[in-house]
């Protein structure tokens, strides 16, 4: 496994091209699910240099904070509570354009403007989400959504 991500500029399409195939090779033959998931993270964060990017993983019917870059966030997140717990509770991916106007949004950073939360389903159950932030508004879009649903896909939970 090379341990250098190959960072490209360009759009978003291209951008997860070039990422995917990395993220792969990163989490080949490692099986450690910590370790994957911050290897995840750091190569989301190194390429697309977003505020803050994580998971959370449903631990004792909570998620719990794993993984993640950007500045320290809240641990606990009850099912059905701000992004991350809807996510959870309809167990689909969340885009929301502007946090403000989302009823219930947790701010771990006044800084953050728009999200995008990505459920991880093993076996029909939700055991975890990704979170995206970003400190501008209306920042993620279906894109976003189907190229993360590809790159939760990969990791072996
Ligand atoms: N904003 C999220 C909480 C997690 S932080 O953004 C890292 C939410 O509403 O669930």
């Amino acid at each position: 496994m090379a341990e250098d991500l190959h960072i490209v500029s360009g759009d978003k399409t291209e951008k997860y091209y070039s990422l995917l195939p990395q993220i792969k090779g990163l989490l080949e033959g490692e099986p450690d699910l910590v370790a994957n998931l911050a290897n995840v993270a750091a190569a989301l964060k190194e390429q697309f240099g977003w505020f803050w990017v994580g998971f959370y993983l449903v631990k004792q019917n909570e998620l719990v904070l794993g993984p993640f870059q950007g500045p320290v966030a809240c641990t606990r997140i009850q099912r059905g509570r701000g992004v991350c717990g809807s996510s959870w509770a309809q167990a689909k991916t969340l885009i929301v354009p502007d946090v403000e106007k989302f009823p219930g949004h947790i701010a771990c950073s006044s800084l953050s403007r728009s999200e995008i939360v990505i459920p991880i389903i093993r076996n029909s159950e939700v055991v975890g989400v990704l979170d995206v932030d970003s400190e501008h508004l209306n920042h993620f879009d279906t894109t976003d959504a189907k190229y993360l649903e590809e790159i939760i896909a990969l990791i072996e939970i």
